[in-house]
């Protein structure tokens, strides 16, 4: 598989463009590759919003701010401007400097809100905050009031932790080292729960997902990266009920994407290594409260065990098709992070599981038509 770079220049693409070119530049109305990383899409009035972080020549933190495109094929994408500006006040939780990534926009009919989350890390802190910023706006495309950031579910034990585990004396200090059997044993009996219990427990890599009775769940990456957690949204999306779950603890699951077909949910995440790309994961559940079962990794043929070279972000329901999906993937470029390229793919169903196979170019008449 030939890897592409060097796309932060304007360049000719032909208008009108008809198909999806995994890994290749991809070019906006103004004739400029993409800038929308660790995205997510809203579908709203006829309209798909893809939102994303803005990535910058030299460095992955956040310059300008969460970027907002719009298109009504999928192909064709027109720059709607940044929806969630970094701040220029200093001391600005979201001052120019800081972390936002992953970010993932929902719409509320009760309040008739959009609801913006996001990974947020404080400037200067490297990834130790470990929080999610929350913005909301009247708009799909914004302007997006930053409301407040925040560890989800302080005081608030998971559901599916037993009262051994929350009872539990053991703690870090108990430990010289990190990683040993001991210690893995401990991280799965809620060491982290524990010791974050009362200041909220740590949210990096993040998905948004709306069920369809309305409720919303946050899914993120806890536990020092070594666990997710579901939590349940509020009503108005804008904060948290305190019923959540862990799921495959110790697993060290990131970058998670979440969909629903015929009952089942189906969640693909990434290992953590980084921006360096791994084998993808896969798992399964009948109800969002799990059991999640895992599955192997849904990639198949060359480079499946690096996930094509690209980390899981966001699974998008086409609309107007029966059992439409599209995998959406980031190709991470550290050494010039706003030439990093996207990598859509047509989800399969084999044995009614997903499978994702390499395509060098592709469009939308992959998937069947509505019955
Ligand atoms: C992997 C995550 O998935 C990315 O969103 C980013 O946080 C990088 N790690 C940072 O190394």
């Amino acid at each position: 598989m030939v890897v592409l770079m060097g796309c932060s220049s304007k360049r000719d693409q032909p208008k009108g463009t008809q198909n999806f070119a995994p890994g290749q530049p991809w070019l906006d109305s103004d004739s400029l590759h993409i800038n929308a990383h660790g995205g997510g899409i809203l579908y709203s009035n006829n309209t798909y919003y893809w939102f994303g972080e803005h990535k910058s020549e030299h460095t992955s933190s956040a310059q300008v701010g969460v970027n907002c495109y719009s298109s009504t094929d999928l192909y064709n994408w027109k720059h709607e401007g940044v929806a969630l500006p970094v701040s220029d006040s200093v001391g600005s939780e979201i001052e120019a400097g800081c972390v936002m990534e992953r970010p993932k926009v929902i719409y509320n009919a009760k309040t008739q809100k959009f609801v913006l989350y996001f990974h947020l890390e404080l400037i200067g802190k490297g990834y130790d905050a470990a929080r999610v910023g929350i913005a909301v706006s009247d708009n799909a495309i914004g302007p997006y009031t930053y409301l407040y950031s925040l560890r989800p579910n302080a005081g608030m034990w998971p559901q599916n932790m037993t009262e051994e585990q929350k009872n539990s004396n053991v703690t870090l200090d108990d430990f010289s080292d990190w990683w040993t059997d001991d210690w893995m044993q401990a991280v799965d009996n809620g060491l982290f729960i524990r010791r974050d219990f009362e200041g909220g427990q740590m949210s990096r890599d993040m998905t948004l997902f709306v069920d369809d009775d309305g409720k919303a769940y946050h899914i993120y990456s806890s536990e020092e990266n070594l666990t997710l957690h579901i939590a349940e949204l509020s009503d108005d999306y804008l904060n948290y009920t305190g019923k959540y779950i862990r799921v495959a603890p110790g697993g060290h699951n990131e970058a998670p994407a979440v969909f629903k077909k015929d009952g089942t949910y189906f969640m693909i995440t990434s290992g953590c290594t980084g921006w360096d790309p791994n084998a993808a994961r896969m798992f399964t559940a009948e109800s969002i409260w799990g059991p999640w079962e895992q599955h192997s990794n849904p990639c198949v043929g060359e480079d499946a065990d690096l996930t094509f070279h690209s980390q899981s972000t966001y699974i998008l329901p086409v609309t107007g098709k029966d059992d439409a999906f599209i995998f959406m993937a980031d190709r991470w470029n550290p050494k010039k992070p706003i030439d990093a390229t996207y990598i859509w793919l047509p989800i399969e169903f084999e044995d009614e599981l997903p499978v994702l196979k390499w395509k060098n170019q592709w469009d939308l008449s992959e998937f069947a038509e509505t019955k």
